[in-house]
């Protein structure tokens, strides 16, 4: 059986990356909604609907757990999912609570990056106010960095342009930055460049833990010794064109 890994479009490799560090001879089948991305600048509605859709062809699918690789689609849709499938469904948190862990007391704020819609749902909001007892995290949209990272564009000038213009000029005040968005680790070079000295943390290595452990409760990890394989979808058309295969391995790799 496949695990299925779900994003509004590549963002969810960076996350697909960690599990194949962790779970190489598991089958993993990769839906990125291609054609809707970005999900961020759209409302809860449209999210939740996009969502549904995209996990129903993932169903078809013989999978044994879902990854919602996705902010903003756990946001939208989590909790219905969960309440609609017997099997696992795993989504993304920001890493808001070992952010604040490290810079309570040291006198260093966190700054989110998401998209706009993660940063103003109920989820994110609830989890600000359960974790920053002192008030020292600051949030930033970011929904351009979808758009580049659609476009294989990562490291590059006008990237860089964008981030150094919405960054915020006392960067100085920031010990981390959470980056609550599966598209934005992909961007960890051109980031590290520009905030150097600032520690840039995901969420992704914490959900693939909590997948393995989930599928381990369950007796559900693959006993095969052999490497696995993976099946990518964009909105449902198997990629097959080597060119594109080569840029979600080179994401991948
Ligand atoms: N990768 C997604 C997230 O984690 C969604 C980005 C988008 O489509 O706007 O939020």
């Amino acid at each position: 059986m496949n695990i299925g890994f779900f994003d509004s479009g590549i963002g969810g490799l960076s996350v697909l990356k960690e599990a194949l560090k962790l779970m190489p001879n598991e089958n993993y089948i990769y839906y990125g909604d291609t054609d809707n991305a970005p999900y961020g600048i759209k409302t809860k509605e449209e999210v939740r609907d996009l969502t549904f859709s995209a996990v129903e062809f993932l169903v078809r699918h013989d999978i044994k757990a879902l990854v919602i690789a996705c902010n903003t689609a756990t946001s939208a849709a989590v909790r219905e999912l969960r309440q609609k499938y017997d099997f696992p469904v795993i989504g993304m948190e920001p890493a808001i609570k070992p952010a604040v862990e490290k810079n309570n007391g040291a006198h260093k704020r966190v700054l989110t990056l998401a998209t706009p819609l993660t940063l103003k749902e109920e989820k994110f909001q609830s989890l600000v106010s359960r974790f920053d007892t002192e008030h020292i995290v600051d949030m930033l949209p970011a929904p351009k960095l979808v758009e580049f990272a659609e476009n294989f564009m990562f490291d590059n000038p006008v990237v860089e342009a964008y981030l150094r213009d919405i960054l915020p000029k006392d960067i100085d005040k920031y010990g981390t930055l959470v980056l609550g968005c599966t598209h934005f680790p992909l961007f960890r070079n051109v980031l590290a460049r520009i905030v150097p000295g600032i520690d840039i943390i995901d969420g992704n290595e914490g959900t693939v833990r909590h997948l393995h452990e989930v599928l381990k409760a369950a007796n559900k990890l693959e006993t095969s010794k052999e490497k696995g394989r993976i099946i990518f979808y964009r909105s449902g058309t198997l990629v097959e064109d080597p060119a594109m295969l080569e840029k979600y391995y080179r994401i991948l790799a």
